[in-house]
């Protein structure tokens, strides 16, 4: 079955951007000169996807706003002859059809994927975490969709972490298939460097098949009260194959400051605008 529908859960506090995220959303910060979500939004739109369904939370209009049509602006724009810049906030509400659903309470990523069960229904869908940039040749969430398609099996994105890294991310006990496929025997999250089953860390896009939001519902939260959508795999599993992909292209952690400052001058370096100003850049 196509994949036609994308989750972008965006209802966290994004605490580790603190202070910048207070008082606006964390998806809403800039990298360059699209907040972080179009990022993800475009990425999903490339890859076949026609309908979005963002998860928020109190707070996250400007979510809702920069997706939908600004008529004041655009007859701004118009009359002052900047057509250029009026394409440009046209095309972003005619990305995809948007559909916004609040979670109450941040009770973790499993539980805000799961507040979009009735918008999914019956049919396998992706998963964007919108504070992850990719820039690859093909998008990354159509890579995930591309295995899928071939296995007709839930999948996650991979990348290769080192020892520190095995504290930040859910690691998988994986069984090659073949290269940079692998069928996935055990998971945890954030095992830290003595339990990590493995040096393959799941990063922020999905394919799941819609049986994920039973998985949710029977998962326990945990020490901090939140539904891991690493734990709701993990009983996934017990039911049917997940596959793991290690994808080609960079990506960014751009939620967190230093892989956001790291995303904004790499991106920045491949722009010909900037390319100059950032490599003059001698500091006394
Ligand atoms: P993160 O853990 O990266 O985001 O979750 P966060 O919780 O906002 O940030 P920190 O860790 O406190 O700095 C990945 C994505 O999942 C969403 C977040 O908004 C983010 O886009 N999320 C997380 C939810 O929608 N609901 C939740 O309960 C938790």
């Amino acid at each position: 079955m196509r994949i036609r529908k994308a989750v972008i859960p965006a209802a966290g506090f994004g605490t580790r951007f603190l202070p910048a995220t207070k008082a606006q959303p964390k998806e809403m910060l800039t990298v360059i000169d699209k907040p972080l979500i179009q990022y993800s939004v475009e990425e999903a739109v490339s890859s076949g996807i026609e309908n979005i369904c963002v998860i928020i939370s109190r707070g996250k209009s400007a979510i809702e706003n920069h997706f939908d049509k600004n008529p004041e602006l655009e007859s701004f724009l118009e009359i002052k002859g900047k057509t250029d810049f009026l394409r440009e906030v046209r095309r972003i509400s005619d990305l995809a059809e948007f559909c916004y659903i609040r979670q109450k309470q941040a009770l973790g990523l499993g539980h805000a994927i799961l507040m979009a069960e009735k918008f999914i229904g019956d049919e396998p869908f992706a998963v964007l975490l919108p504070d992850d940039i990719f820039d690859c040749r093909i998008p990354a969430v159509q890579q995930a969709i591309s295995i899928y398609e071939e296995y007709g099996s839930s999948v996650v994105i991979l990348k290769r972490i080192n020892k520190e890294e095995t504290s930040k991310y859910g690691v998988i006990d994986p069984e090659k298939v073949k290269p940079g496929v692998f069928r996935l025997k055990d998971m945890i999250e954030k095992p830290g460097p003595e339990r990590a089953f493995s040096d393959l860390g799941i990063i922020g896009r999905y394919v799941f098949n819609p049986d994920i939001f039973d998985a949710i519902k029977k998962t326990k939260p945990d020490h901090r009260g939140e539904i891991q959508i690493t734990d709701a795999i993990k009983i996934l599993l017990e039911k049917e194959p997940v596959y793991g992909y290690l994808f080609k292209g960079r990506r960014y952690d751009a939620g967190d400051k230093a892989g956001y400052i790291k995303a904004t001058i790499e991106l920045a370096l491949k722009r010909p605008e900037f390319k100059k100003i950032i490599q003059d850049i001698k500091i006394e």
